[in-house]
């Protein structure tokens, strides 16, 4: 059990805007969401504006960052238009997400390393601008490496395939993720950490000191309809604390 520093935990509303424009309704509103979940105690909220909008909107991105009073962290491609658009809006953090096949490494990560040329000139502008930048990687030491030369100061590893498995295989999928979370913060990056957390699996992932942050979306949105928003982020707070030894 570590006794590290206060976890954050960023809320993904996403997925209430993919319930909203399954029927082109108004309703139900993310922004409405990403407010109970500040209000429940969300260290921030994120959100991915697709190329394709299948989700968040634009409209989405303005009303939350003129909305919230916790830190917003847009997640998006690494394109022209993506950019120019956190530019606008500045949020405090913007994570930098594959979306197309040839930006991935195989397990799902951006390649921080094999598109270093086309993300160095982008991560600049926004470092620029104020834009607390952070690169979804796999918990490799190649793309620590990469981030480490990008100047990105956080990197968020992909805990997506420490979620689909189990027994032996999971436990390696965690030391992998524990060692890179280290060797990022040896290097004076900030580690976060998502993708696939629930209840049943969070803990080790929390356990791990030098995560400074998660972030959570899909299964807190599908619990909110059995408890509520307020509460399902509730419940995985306290599970974050008790992993980290708070009280
Ligand atoms: N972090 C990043 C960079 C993501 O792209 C996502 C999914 O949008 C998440 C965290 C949250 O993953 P999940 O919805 O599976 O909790």
């Amino acid at each position: 059990m570590s006794t590290g520093p206060h976890l954050r935990l960023g809320v993904n509303i996403d997925h209430v805007a993919t319930i909203r424009n399954a029927r082109g309704t108004s309703y139900p509103d993310p922004v409405r969401a990403a407010l109970i979940a500040q209000e429940a105690g969300a260290d921030g909220i994120t959100a991915h504006l697709r190329e394709d909008r299948r989700h968040i909107t634009d409209d989405d991105i303005a009303r939350l960052a003129d909305g919230l009073t916790i830190p917003l962290n847009l997640e998006m491609a690494a394109t022209e238009e993506m950019l120019a658009i956190a530019l606008r809006h500045r949020p405090h953090a913007v994570c930098l997400v594959p979306e197309r096949r040839e930006e991935r490494t195989t397990e799902g990560g951006l390649d921080a390393a094999g598109l270093f040329d086309h993300l160095a000139p982008m991560i600049g502008r926004l470092n620029d601008a104020g834009c607390r930048v952070s690169l979804f990687i796999e918990a490799s030491p190649r793309q620590i490496e990469a981030a480490i030369r990008l100047k990105a100061p956080v990197v968020e590893l992909h805990t997506g395939h420490y979620c689909e498995v189990d027994g032996a295989e999971r436990a390696a999928e965690l030391k992998r993720i524990a060692d890179m979370a280290a060797l990022a913060a040896r290097n004076g990056l900030e580690p976060h950490a998502g993708h696939g957390l629930t209840y049943d699996n969070v803990a080790p992932i929390a356990a791990i000191p030098q995560i400074a942050e998660l972030n959570i979306g899909h299964f807190l949105i599908g619990e909110a309809i059995f408890l509520g928003l307020s509460d399902s982020i509730a419940e995985m707070r306290r599970c974050m604390d008790a992993a980290r030894g708070v009280a």
